[in-house]
């Protein structure tokens, strides 16, 4: 463990060891620091994170955040972008709540010492990039690496911060509940069960609230931008736990990831089509125009479906980004980080197209919460790329998660402060862990295998377009995986692989499902079988009986 808290003692003889915090937080990305920085005001927090403290989707964002700070824009205009790019099942409420806060937002975090980039020449006002979808340049950012930027300074200010407590390694296997305690009344969240990644220990972490923010799933997909923290845990726990999950079937493919076997889909920002990069087909020729009015700026779902198409139409592995018509010094000096990875993957995008293809990248779906982070079980919030809280609709508008993790992460806090809850019993002393005791040698081995199987057939049967027969074999696939893995799993003793295995199943099945209940297409759900949208939007939420 990297941090000793001050409360951490021991329940009793016979039970694991059982830390008290008035907060809990699960994640230490953009959403989690958030939210611990301001809760810290009115009580201990501990973060607990799997991994190192930085690694998070967070610390691998490059295209920044979007917030009105321009005359030149407005909050209708980025209003309007994000209900047009969320494809009629945005929640207007949300937006507008979340859009309006952008401003204060984008102040609290340069407070904290977020360094944005400015413009030349003009010290104090911001260089705003533009992204798919917006009709107006509005994205903060700091060069090409934003989100390590935030990162850092987050927990820069997380760790001057007496009241918050930083574990890493440690791994959150499941919330605990009342309702899994078979206690009468509402289902209260009391904390979860934790295992020291190092020590193989699990111990109990009971809070007054625990805040969910574990980012996303994007590792269910063969090809991913995501970093391989993002196994969908806080949307396994959520619901096995019997919280509602909604809009699963909304996975985002980025449509530009480098297309090298060793590059692991890095991701060549949108930014860069921001500052009139262009796709072009294995011709040479564009063909974004032929799909949609804003051409290579088109929302998200909408280029990376005309790429699709256009690899299939010509049976090309890859599209290609071309930016060689810009100014070289201009394209290293605004994109050092993006330049420099593909050089060492032997491409000069000052010189040559870079080839392109897309690869999961965005959640839109998760916990259900309302705009200040509420779940429906008392005691957890749930607040980032975990939760869904309306703002995405059917496809997440560039640059809009960041926003709406500190939004949502502060609001949360924020509400918590003003009106405390109860807290439980002084007597709470909750039960200690049970599972298998012994390894198996044959584990690996399964993991790993099953592991692969996962994430190829979510790629091959749930991808960028989809129809009701891949879906039901996926279905049937996952069915037999979700067994083989649950036998495993109650039987020997839990590892971190096998903990993510389990609800890399679970995410799985919960996208296909959501994706089997949604009879049209609507924006990143593509499925031949229904090739039009319903008149009426609804949202897919499963919940567990
Ligand atoms: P994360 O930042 O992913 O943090 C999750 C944390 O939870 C991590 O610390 C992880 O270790 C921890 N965790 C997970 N499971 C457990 C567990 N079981 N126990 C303990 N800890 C756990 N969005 C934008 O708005 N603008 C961008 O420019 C942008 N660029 C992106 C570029 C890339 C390459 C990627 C992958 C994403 C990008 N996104 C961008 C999306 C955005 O970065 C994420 O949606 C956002 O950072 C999510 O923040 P979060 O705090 O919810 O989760
Ligand atoms: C990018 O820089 O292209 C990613 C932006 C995002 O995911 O919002």
């Amino acid at each position: 463990m990297a941090f000793m808290a001050a409360l951490l003692y021991h329940a009793g003889p016979g039970m694991s060891q059982q830390h008290n915090y008035d907060f809990l937080v699960i994640g230490s990305g953009i959403a989690g620091l958030s939210f611990a920085l301001k809760a810290a005001r009115a009580g201990n927090v501990a973060i607990i994170t799997k991994k190192k403290s930085a690694e998070s989707n967070t610390n691998y964002a490059q295209g920044g955040i979007a917030a009105v700070t321009s005359a030149e824009d407005s909050f209708e205009s980025h209003i309007q972008d994000t209900l047009n790019a969320g494809a009629g099942l945005c929640k207007e409420d949300v937006v507008r709540a979340i859009v309006s806060e952008g401003p204060a937002i984008v102040r609290d975090l340069a407070e904290i010492g977020v360094r944005f980039s400015e413009r030349e020449n003009a010290r104090g006002e911001y260089d705003l990039g533009k992204e798919g979808g917006h009709t107006k340049r509005r994205v903060l950012h700091a060069g090409d690496i934003t989100g390590r930027e935030i990162e850092r300074a987050l927990l820069a200010a997380a760790a001057a911060e007496k009241n918050i407590a930083i574990f890493e390694n440690l791994l959150a296997i499941d919330l605990i509940t009342t309702r899994k305690l078979r206690q009468p009344g509402p289902n209260r969240c009391l904390g979860a069960y934790v295992l020291d990644e190092f020590s193989g220990e699990v111990s109990v972490f009971a809070a007054r609230v625990t805040l969910l923010a574990t980012g996303g799933s994007g590792k269910v997909y063969l090809y991913t931008s995501n970093p391989d923290i993002a196994s969908g845990d806080g949307v396994a726990m959520a619901y096995r736990a019997g919280a509602s999950v909604a809009n699963m079937e909304f996975i985002q493919f980025h449509p530009t990831c480098l297309y090298h076997p060793k590059a692991k889909s890095f991701l060549i920002s949108e930014a860069v089509r921001g500052e009139g990069a262009v796709l072009l087909g294995k011709d040479g020729q564009p063909f974004m125009k032929k799909h949609h009015p804003m051409a290579d700026l088109a929302p998200r779902d909408i280029v990376a479906r005309a790429i699709d198409a256009e690899m299939k139409r010509t049976g090309a592995d890859s599209a290609f980004l071309d930016i060689t018509h810009k100014d070289a010094g201009f394209v290293q000096k605004r994109f050092p980080n993006i330049h420099a990875k593909c050089l060492e993957f032997g491409f000069d995008m000052t010189k040559t197209p870079l080839p392109i293809v897309p690869a999961a990248h965005y959640q839109c779906g998760g916990v259900v919460t309302n705009v200040d982070g509420e779940t429906d079980i008392t005691g957890l919030l749930a607040a980032g790329e975990v939760a869904c809280t309306g703002l995405h609709g059917a496809n997440r508008l560039a640059s809009n998660s960041l926003l709406e993790a500190v939004v949502v992460a502060e609001r949360a806090a924020k509400k918590l402060t003003s009106s405390p809850p109860d807290l439980p019993p002084a007597s709470y002393h909750l039960p200690s862990w049970q599972s298998g005791n012994t390894g198996d040698p044959d584990e690996l081995v399964v993991v790993t295998h099953n592991w692969d199987e996962i994430r190829r057939l979510m790629w091959d049967y749930v991808g960028i377009v989809r129809t009701d027969k891949r879906l039901l074999r996926a279905r049937a696939r996952i069915q037999n995986l979700q067994r083989e893995i649950n036998q495993f799993y109650w039987n020997y003793k839990v590892t971190p692989d096998l903990i993510e295995l389990r609800n890399l199943a679970l995410v799985a099945e919960l996208i296909i499902e959501s994706a089997l209940l949604r009879r049209e297409s609507r924006g990143l759900h593509c499925t031949l079988d229904y090739p039009h949208a319903l008149p009426a939007a609804y949202d897919t939420v499963l919940r567990k009986a």
